[in-house]
């Protein structure tokens, strides 16, 4: 039975979806014991700096765009908070540019962005980034199969480590009210509209910082029926 929560494989009108997805069902793989033991993440390797993608090192002029502060909690199915999770997150600067090669347009990099983050969930699950607010951009046409024309909303991308390798998710968070929301490709690849609810971050005016961050909270939902919709298919 097709799971509804979870995005389509072969998305019309994004041709790499359709590059990319297999034609048939995947072979079950087995399970090695070194699959789901380890490795282990350790927290003391994540320096602390790291939630902070609004700095690249301290002194350096923070980056272009509206500071923003995202905080929730990975929790499992029973809303237990799972710890020590290693949440990365990257994203496009305010302009909606990223440094990667695969970004051909000429939308300016900015020289104090990085993009990249890293924090561990702590024994209550919970999580905190400081960031710039993503630009949206637009898409490359990558000719026949894909939609001329579109824009990714801002976003900001998500993968989350258990104990292990093996057990990853990957998403994305979406900004609530954003009218590029309504037409983006990826977000509404997911048939279920409260699946695709609990993508959008929810604006926290309570969260918003004396140095100018606005709040969102985000938690993430790793099994059951409120769980995160996940681009890797982990079932
Ligand atoms: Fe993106």
């Amino acid at each position: 039975m097709t799971d509804t929560s979870q995005p389509v494989r072969a998305v019309a009108g994004y041709r790499n979806s359709l590059l990319r997805s297999p034609a048939r069902a995947p072979w079950p793989r087995i399970i090695s014991p070194a699959d789901t033991t380890g490795p282990v993440f350790d927290p003391a390797a994540v320096e602390p700096s790291e939630h902070d993608l609004s700095v690249i090192s301290p002194g350096r002029p923070r980056a272009m765009g509206q500071l923003i502060v995202i905080t929730g909690q990975v929790l499992d199915e029973d809303g237990r908070p799972f710890p020590n999770a290693l949440l990365e997150c990257w994203q496009a600067n305010a302009a909606g540019k990223y440094i990667h090669h695969n970004d051909p347009s000429s939308v300016p990099v900015d020289p104090n962005f990085i993009g990249v983050g890293r924090v561990m969930t702590d024994a209550q699950g919970r999580y905190r980034l400081r960031t710039i607010k993503p630009g949206g951009y637009a898409v490359p046409d990558h000719g026949e199969g894909q939609l001329s024309g579109w824009w990714r909303p801002p976003h900001v991308h998500f993968s989350i480590f258990g104990p292990a390798f093996s057990s990853r998710l990957v998403t994305q968070m979406y900004f609530p009210g954003d009218p590029l929301n309504e037409r983006d490709l990826l977000l509404n690849s997911i048939p279920d509209e409260a699946a695709r609810s609990r993508l959008i971050g929810r604006f926290a005016p309570d969260l918003s910082t004396a140095d100018g961050a606005l709040g969102f909270r985000h938690d993430f939902v790793l099994r059951g029926r409120l769980e995160t919709p996940f681009e890797d298919d982990h079932r």
